[in-house]
């Protein structure tokens, strides 16, 4: 395990940037990407990052030229986001108005997360085992559409309107919808802000890179989510999937934890609140600069 430092928890290894790929030319690639971004780091003067204060403290605290001034989430603008890598299915938000509060399981991967068929068809499984109402994002590309194309049709009929896939959501929509219990995520930045911001608890399912150490926080030490065990074969089984859905729900410390953070982070962007503070700082600092530079 490596600790940079007392005050962050540890790493595995095997989860470094550029460690979690197969082969070795990714590998490489990712390797020298991070080395190329060290070094850009090294020029600044300032970093402004998409975080708070609020969420890493002790990393802000080691690194004081980082600058979190986030999170800049679209729903703070009054401005439509535009640009996706996918297009969105708008439908799901009329079919979660239907469902109980707090009673849906939300599941995205992301952008870029690929799943083989067994994981997926096991994936499929525990959602149905756990008996809850669950919005599912199956992106193209998930997973072999050829193979499982067949399964999915013949699951989704066993499972009727209790579930729902789209190959894009909303995101940030079907977060904020009262009927959304938890969220299933493979715990990407963009992903995991969006579901802090709306006080959601998670079920991590990491893919690569930051993923794990973004779940490290998320389960231990924000205490606002589980992580799944895989098994010998190193699948996450629908058992371990049904019960992680159970304990997650069934235990309301998750929630709670997951309204604190929610409160501490939608609060650093308002007035008098850390990011903003920090924000208003580099304009001051800006301007103090461009000063500079006349006189
Ligand atoms: C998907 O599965 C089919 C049948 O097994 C196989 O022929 C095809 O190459 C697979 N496609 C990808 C992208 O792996
Ligand atoms: C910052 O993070 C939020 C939350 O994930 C995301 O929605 C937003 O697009 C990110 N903003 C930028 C400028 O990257
Ligand atoms: C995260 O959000 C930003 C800003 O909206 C976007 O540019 C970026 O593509 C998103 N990242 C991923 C992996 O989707
Ligand atoms: C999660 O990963 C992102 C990199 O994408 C990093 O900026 C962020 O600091 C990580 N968050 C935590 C809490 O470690
Ligand atoms: C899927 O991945 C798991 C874990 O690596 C492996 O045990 C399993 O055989 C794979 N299944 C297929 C169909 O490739
Ligand atoms: C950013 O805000 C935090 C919390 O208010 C503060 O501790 C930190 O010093 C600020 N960073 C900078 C570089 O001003």
């Amino acid at each position: 395990m490596i600790q940079l430092s007392e005050t962050l928890p540890p790493m595995k290894p095997e989860n470094l940037g550029w460690t979690s790929f197969e082969d070795v030319a990714t590998i490489e690639v990712i390797f020298k990407l991070l080395i190329g971004a060290e070094e850009a780091y090294r020029m600044t003067e300032w970093f402004l990052c998409n975080s708070t204060t609020e969420l890493e403290p002790e990393a802000f605290s080691l690194y004081p030229d980082l600058l979190p001034i986030g999170p800049l989430l679209a729903s703070n603008r009054l401005a439509y986001q535009a640009g996706h890598f996918w297009k969105e299915d708008p439908s799901c938000l009329a079919w979660l108005d239907q469902k109980p509060e707090r009673s849906v399981i939300y599941i995205a991967f992301g952008s870029f997360t690929i799943f083989n068929q067994t994981q997926f068809k096991e994936l499929a499984l525990g959602l149905e085992l756990s008996n809850q109402p669950f919005l599912w994002v199956v992106r193209p590309g998930l997973t072999n559409e050829s193979t499982t194309a067949a399964f999915l049709e013949g699951f989704m009929d066993q499972i009727g309107s209790r579930g729902r896939i789209v190959s894009w959501a909303p995101q940030q929509k079907v977060l904020a919808h009262p009927s959304v219990a938890c969220f299933m995520s493979h715990c990407g930045w963009n992903s995991t802000l969006e579901g802090v911001t709306n006080g959601l608890p998670f079920l991590c399912w990491p893919y690569f890179t930051d993923q794990f150490y973004n779940e490290t926080y998320i389960c231990d030490v924000w205490k606002a989510g589980l992580g799944f065990k895989k098994d010998e074969n190193g699948i996450i089984t629908r058992g371990e999937i049904k019960d992680k859905v159970e304990q997650l729900l069934g235990d309301k410390t998750f929630r709670d934890k997951a309204l604190v953070i929610k409160e501490k982070v939608t609060s650093s962007v308002r007035e008098g609140g850390c990011s903003h503070r920090n924000l208003s700082s580099f304009i001051k600092w800006i301007h103090e600069e461009d000063q500079g530079y006349v006189g």
